[in-house]
């Protein structure tokens, strides 16, 4: 029988106890060029931060590199003492030795990821973070294996509450499983883009929150042609536009799904928004889910 699939949940819930609407606010766009230093429109930015909370956004991503710094601390100037439900992910592991992304590294030893996050929860002035996640695994300096031990131990002393893993790949998830629950994991998905397909259905399978970045966002200029072609009636017929669409296929495609689109713009913070409402066909959800391989 065609027709309308049920429709996505409008919450997820974070290592079974941190229930957020699902789709949430990615912070990083509120930086300098190239994520670097202060977002040029300070007072912007305050404002932008004050209205998604007051658009009822109740989980907020960011990282400490992403600034470095500036972007926690603008979360926590604009937004402290926070709303009882909003939870606020960041991540470590990430450094960077000047404004080019030329300059980005990663450490993973013990002490510099604790330091790392009590210097997060030291800026976002909070006594725990809820949700931390190691930024990547491609740091070299100790094995995956010890990092993932090391976020057990920050969670078991109460540091963090829960561990997410970003831009992991399958066997990572894999491994990170024998060592201790996962709670999210965050990886470019979208549309075009499937980076992160086997984490996803991992994330699926395993009942773990699947938050993709850049969740929205659909190709320009002849390589988006195709995708346009599909999503464009589909977009039509919802009277949305197609980045709502490609949101709002995010969450028919993954049950526990936590996209976190970036924005300026308050009037696409609530086209955002209310993509959460639209119901798609499972057609639809097929056409769009067929636009690219998931061959990662
Ligand atoms: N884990 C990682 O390694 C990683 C990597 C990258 C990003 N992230 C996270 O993912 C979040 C999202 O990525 P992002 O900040 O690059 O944002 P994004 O969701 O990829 O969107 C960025 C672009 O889309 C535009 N946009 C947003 N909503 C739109 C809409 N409804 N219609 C049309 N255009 C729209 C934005 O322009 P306007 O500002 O004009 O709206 C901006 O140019 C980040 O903030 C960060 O928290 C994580």
């Amino acid at each position: 029988m065609s027709g309308q699939p049920q429709g996505p949940a409008p919450t997820t819930t974070i290592g079974g106890e941190l229930t957020v609407d699902a789709i949430g606010y990615g912070a990083m766009q509120l930086t300098g060029p190239k994520v670097w230093g202060d977002y040029p429109d300070h007072d912007k930015a305050i404002a932008l931060l004050r209205e998604v909370v007051a658009q009822g956004v109740t989980y907020i991503d960011t990282a400490d590199v992403y600034g470095p710094h500036s972007n926690e601390e603008l979360i926590r100037e604009a937004l402290h003492p926070y709303p009882d439900n909003l939870v606020i992910a960041t991540k470590g592991g990430f450094v960077r030795g000047g404004p080019e992304y030329s300059d980005m590294s990663a450490v993973g030893n013990k002490q510099y990821l604790r330091q790392a996050a009590y210097m997060s929860m030291r800026r976002l002035g909070l006594d725990h973070i809820d949700l931390y996640y190691l930024h990547t695994p491609t740091m070299t300096d100790v094995p995956f294996e010890q990092i993932v031990e090391t976020l057990a131990g920050m969670r078991q002393d109460g540091l963090i509450r829960h561990i997410g893993l970003s831009n992991v790949n399958a066997e990572h998830l894999q491994t990170a499983l024998t060592i201790t629950d996962i709670a999210a994991v965050t990886v470019q998905y979208n549309v075009a883009i499937r980076n992160g397909a086997a984490v996803r259905q991992i994330a699926e399978d395993k009942g773990i929150v699947f938050s993709p970045y850049h969740p929205g966002t659909v190709p320009g200029g002849p390589d988006g042609e195709p995708f346009h072609a599909v999503i464009h009636p589909i977009a039509q017929q919802h009277n949305a536009t197609p980045q709502q669409i490609a949101l709002a296929w995010q969450l028919h495609r993954t049950p526990g799904c936590l996209p976190i689109p970036g924005t300026t713009s308050v009037e696409h913070l609530k086209e955002n928004l209310a993509a959460g409402a639209i119901q798609l066909t499972q057609a639809e959800v097929d056409a769009t889910t067929g636009l690219s391989p998931e061959d990662s």
